[in-house]
């Protein structure tokens, strides 16, 4: 009883300490960065190119729903947080929006009636936009695009996730960094640097999480940025290593792949793909490269493009066995020439920008091989965009192989040519048919 009635005592103690803490930490409210550019610079068309470069339109629009009415389910570990109406309609949009109430929304996560937004809008990256950016999507939110009344459901999460009151506190300890800091002489390592720590929002996906489910790290200070992260269970690659894609592409080829999803070496598929889609194909050549020459920068590289898809080398091991019509072949080996080998090679290199290699491919030897399986059984897709309009497709093989077949194939080609990673099990495929 005394016991019991101590740790009743406790939890009344700890409440209020919970709930002083709330009260104390004070709202965050960013202010306006210095304007450094002359106000002609700040147009609507320019507001509309920073959207595409920010993704605003991905996330804001429900499928088969009015541009930016919002009402897209947005899954996250916290449960479905629907995204809301960035129309200017007054009713259920931001129409009522002033600008320093729009810049809260981007750098503090804050709607208009002060509560806090949930971090599934990126904001811990939208926070390093300059101040001519915010203000030409401003004017282009406000006058070019057109008002949709569209209420979208609540967003109705669990407790103690409901209390959006408790994002204040995360804010505080996550939203440190403030503006954009240059990273280096070079104007364009400079802005590839802005646009991947800002609008772009790569570390959104490709930095790993923190403690506080917080990105771990908004910008190259931190040595966790960008070094790969996980979104819906799928391994995402790191961008920064030594043995990253920045380092082995040529600025060209990684410039390629982010507007079109396709280079010499490889293809996006998943998140990836929609990205590129919705977004990276409508940057200009020109902050395409920046990006490419910013991530280059960052594996602190300086040789770019070591690797060539078409010099030939030594036959693999693999190779030879795949060639070889040896009767004693394991299951993993016949499975990928009747069902993969005809596509992407018996020496795992595929064909420019029509099949990825799977030789040293980041997909393919993953921590976690969810990628892989889900593209054997399903398939994928290639994004159409304006630079390369042919959507090519890989069929799904769900209805012809069996979850240990799947696993078997798998395994064969995580640990074919030059990859070395872990086998997989039948059980790891069943979950995901
Ligand atoms: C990755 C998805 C995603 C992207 C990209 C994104 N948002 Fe959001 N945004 C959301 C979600 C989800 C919410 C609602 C969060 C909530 O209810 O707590 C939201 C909320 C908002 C709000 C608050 C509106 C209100 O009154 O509720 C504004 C304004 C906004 N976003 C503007 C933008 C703009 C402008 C961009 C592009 C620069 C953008 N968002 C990019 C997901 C996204
Ligand atoms: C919404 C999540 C998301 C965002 C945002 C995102 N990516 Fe990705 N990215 C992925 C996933 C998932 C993969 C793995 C699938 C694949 O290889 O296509 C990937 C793969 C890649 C690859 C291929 C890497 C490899 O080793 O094969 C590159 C390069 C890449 N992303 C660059 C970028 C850049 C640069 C940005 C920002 C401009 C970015 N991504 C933004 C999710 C994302
Ligand atoms: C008819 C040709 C074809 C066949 C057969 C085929 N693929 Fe593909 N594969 C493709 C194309 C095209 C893509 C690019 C699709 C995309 O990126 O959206 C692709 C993509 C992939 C990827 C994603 C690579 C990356 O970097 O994102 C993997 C992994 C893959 N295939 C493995 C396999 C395996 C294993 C088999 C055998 C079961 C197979 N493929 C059979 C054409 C094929």
């Amino acid at each position: 009883m005394k016991t019991l009635m101590r740790l009743v005592l406790i939890g009344i103690v700890l409440a209020v300490v919970v709930i002083a803490a709330m009260l104390w930490v004070p709202v965050q409210y960013t202010p306006a960065q210095a304007l450094t550019e002359p106000a002609s610079a700040i147009t609507a068309a320019r507001g509309e190119y920073v959207m595409r470069t920010a993704n605003c339109m991905a996330c804001h629009t429900a499928d088969d729903g009015q541009p930016f009415a919002g009402g897209r389910k947005i899954e996250s570990p916290l449960g479905i947080i629907y995204s809301t109406n960035i129309t200017p309609d007054k009713d259920t949009g931001i129409g009522h929006y002033s600008l320093d109430e729009f810049r809260a929304s981007l750098y503090d996560g804050l709607r208009k009636d002060g509560a806090h937004l949930y971090p599934a809008m990126p904001y811990e990256n939208l926070r390093f936009l300059s101040e001519a950016d915010v203000q030409a999507m401003y004017q282009y939110f406000m006058h070019e695009v057109p008002a949709v009344n569209n209420k979208v459901p609540e967003t109705a999460l669990k407790f103690p996730f409901n209390q959006r009151w408790g994002l204040r506190a995360w804010n505080m300890l996550v939203l440190k960094e403030v503006e954009f800091k240059p990273v280096s002489d070079d104007a364009q390592i400079n802005r590839g640097a802005y646009l991947v720590q800002g609008p772009t929002h790569c570390g959104a996906c490709h930095s790993p999480r923190n403690s506080l489910m917080a990105q771990d790290g908004v910008s190259a200070d931190h040595a966790a940025f960008l070094t790969g992260g996980e979104v819906d269970g799928w391994s995402v690659p790191d961008l920064r290593g030594k043995d990253s894609v920045s380092a082995q592409w040529s600025t060209q080829q990684m410039a390629h792949y982010l507007a079109t999803g396709r280079n010499d070496y490889a293809t996006s598929v998943g998140e990836m793909s929609l990205v590129v889609e919705h977004s990276l194909q409508y940057l200009t050549a020109e902050d395409n490269l920046a990006i490419a020459a910013y991530l280059t920068h960052l594996t602190g590289s300086s040789e770019v493009g070591t690797l060539s898809a078409q010099s030939p080398t030594a036959p693999t091991e693999t190779e030879r066995l795949l060639t070889s019509a040896d009767p004693a072949m394991s299951l993993g080996a016949r499975l990928y020439i009747d069902n993969c080998g005809g596509c992407h090679a018996v020496d795992g290199r595929g064909a420019p920008e029509i099949f990825p290699a799977l030789d040293g491919n980041a997909l393919v030897t993953a921590g976690s091989p969810t990628g892989l399986i889900h593209v054997i059984l399903h398939g994928a897709q290639l994004p159409s965009t304006e630079l390369r309009p042919e959507a090519l497709r890989m069929q799904g093989h769900a209805w012809r192989l069996s979850d240990e077949e799947v696993a078997e194939l798998a395994t064969f080609v995580r640990q074919g040519w030059h990859n070395q990673a872990s086998g997989v099990t039948a059980g790891e495929v069943k979950p995901l048919r």
